[in-house]
């Protein structure tokens, strides 16, 4: 199935995702919904709590650049349970997000990480990933700490983006995927 997609605002971006063992129910379907749900929205990457499921899963595939970066070629992989280091200096990439429909804003992040992982068949791997690949990890992996992009923000951005977010908080924003409709507490 194709799932609609949570937007900021909704209470599961912002919590700290569970780690998952081989029991976790319905895995298997689940990934499968999660890479037809990643591909239908053109997303390169998607978090579990995207879909309204917080344990620590996340899902890329970058294949789709391998003509400007050749090293590319053929990645796709699913995260599961990951642990990630920040190494290098910070280095400015323009990011975008599913669940922040209609933003996309230049952000400061260590240009290497190191990251260990389990692939869907539980098997255990270290790597080390800088460019593009690492800053897409990054990002996905910022979704299963709580974190979004748009966190990384100037207070200037902030501002000037104030409107927007707003809109996207309140579900009057446009996307062209289904999204899950924030709820709103009335006597909070
Ligand atoms: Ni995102």
């Amino acid at each position: 199935m194709i799932f609609p997609i949570a937007v900021y605002g909704h209470p599961v971006l912002r919590q700290e995702a569970a780690t998952i063992s081989p029991d976790e129910p319905d895995l298997a379907q689940f990934i499968k919904d999660m890479w037809a749900t990643m591909y239908r929205t053109d997303g390169i990457g998607l978090a579990a709590p995207q879909v309204g499921r917080s344990i620590r899963l996340f899902v890329i595939d970058l294949d789709v650049f391998k003509d400007e970066y050749p090293e590319l070629k053929g990645f796709k992989k699913v995260f599961i349970n990951a642990k990630l280091e920040t190494l290098g200096k910070h280095v400015k990439m323009t990011e975008g997000c599913l669940s922040v429909p209609g933003i996309n804003k230049k952000v400061h992040r260590p240009d290497r990480i190191r990251i260990t992982y389990q692939n869907e068949c539980f098997e255990t791997f270290t790597e080390e990933y800088s460019g593009f690949a690492g800053r897409v990890i990054q990002h996905e992996y910022d979704h299963i700490e709580g974190k979004l992009f748009i966190d990384y923000l100037s207070a200037f951005d902030r501002i000037v983006l104030r409107n927007k977010l707003k809109s996207i908080k309140e579900g009057t924003v446009q996307a062209n995927y289904k999204i899950i409709r924030t709820e709103h507490c009335t006597d909070a």
